[in-house]
């Protein structure tokens, strides 16, 4: 009997339905091309079964999507509902439920693609940050005194556990182990002004890299790594940091490997149901035209087939996709790519099934 993954697909709002439909497509493609079975429950949430039941997310989702193998997620966001609603109400509530600690979000100038710094080529851009993703800035503890009054207060904190800090960095350091490229780990953080929280942030990484001698531990301010973004990235492999920074530096990520159009995550709970997700958000302005540019969620599915253990199907997604940057596309930016969302897809799938 071959291999059966029970796969929950949340299209979501706005482009995501018309980017997850190719990411299935690829998917099937790959299933039977590899001889693995991948079975699709569709899950309907989202800003428009928000607007209808006045609920953002039933509680007993949890469950049931935890009954999966992995989730591939298309987009949360309406512009019909105020910032806020659906990113707490379903995305950060699933991350946080789920226990998805670990956002991982590769940056890999693919062939063919138009990189905004010059002279910089695929060789150069080619690492991956691990985001720590439920705690930081994003728990929401705080809150305000005082407020709407001229003397109004308004707290933010970061949390930062032991436990959470160095589940995520004892990650980063096997992921850039098994990754084998220059075996190099870079802490982000800011150690001159934020000394409580990444006092233990680097406290716990030095310790843990005692535990790996092969890999140099190395440490860069955030301000500094978005100059080297953009001056060196070359320098980087792996780099872990903190859920505030983490999302900041990964939309940077995004643009140096050539857009929104091509940049997929995971967000990781190792032990249990990790999600996959195209990072471009909605794009309510597309919606339902077939412009979007699907290779994001696509690399997002070969993410997810990785993930669960299919690294072959995985890995000539990944191939598929640059033979497509690389041979068809004009550029990678909606409505310019000199092909449709479907026919991007069906790219994919003429190679997924000779590559
Ligand atoms: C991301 C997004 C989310 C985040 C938003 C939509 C809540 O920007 O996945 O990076 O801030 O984590
Ligand atoms: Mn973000």
């Amino acid at each position: 009997m071959s291999k059966q993954y029970d796969i929950a697909v949340i299209p979501g709002d706005g482009t995501g339905p018309e980017v997850v439909r190719e990411g299935l497509k690829v998917l099937d493609a790959t299933s039977s091309r590899f001889g693995f079975n991948l079975k699709f429950n569709e899950f309907d949430l989202g800003g428009e079964r928000y607007l209808k039941t006045g609920e953002a997310m039933p509680d007993t989702i949890v469950g049931e999507l935890g009954g999966h193998n992995a989730i591939f997620l298309g987009a949360i966001g309406h512009p019909d509902v105020k910032p806020g609603i659906l990113e707490k109400g379903i995305l950060l509530r699933l991350r946080f439920e789920m226990d998805q600690y670990i956002n991982l979000r590769p940056v890999k100038l693919y062939p063919g693609v138009e990189c905004p710094l010059k002279d910089k080529e695929p060789e150069h851009i080619d690492f991956v940050v691990v985001r720590e993703n439920t705690e930081g800035l994003y728990t929401g503890a705080g809150g305000f005194l005082k407020k709407g009054t001229p003397d109004e207060i308004a707290v933010q904190e970061s949390v930062n556990t032991r436990k959470g800090v160095e589940r995520c960095i004892r990650f980063a350091f096997e992921y850039c182990r098994s990754r084998n490229k220059e075996k190099k780990l870079t802490l982000c953080g800011k150690t001159n002004v934020l000394t409580f929280a990444f006092d233990l942030w680097e406290r716990t990484f030095y310790e843990v890299a005692g535990e790996y001698p092969d890999i140099k531990a190395d440490y860069a301010h955030v301000d500094a790594i978005t100059m080297w973004f953009v001056k060196n990235p070359e320098w980087f492999d792996v780099i872990v940091t903190d859920n505030m920074f983490g999302d900041i530096i990964t939309d940077l990520g995004a643009m140096i490997q050539g857009g929104m159009g091509i940049a997929a995550g995971g967000n990781l709970n190792p032990e249990k149901v990790s999600m996959f997700e195209p990072i471009g958000g909605s794009a309510p302005k597309y919606t339902g035209q077939n412009k979007i540019n699907p290779l994001a969620a696509i690399c997002a599915a070969g993410m997810m087939l990785e993930h669960i253990g299919e690294k072959e199907g995985g890995k000539t997604i990944e191939k598929a996709v640059m033979e497509v940057t690389k041979n068809h596309l004009k550029s990678l930016g909606a409505g310019h790519m000199g092909h449709s969302t479907s026919e991007i897809g069906d790219l994919v799938v003429d190679y997924v099934n000779k590559l």
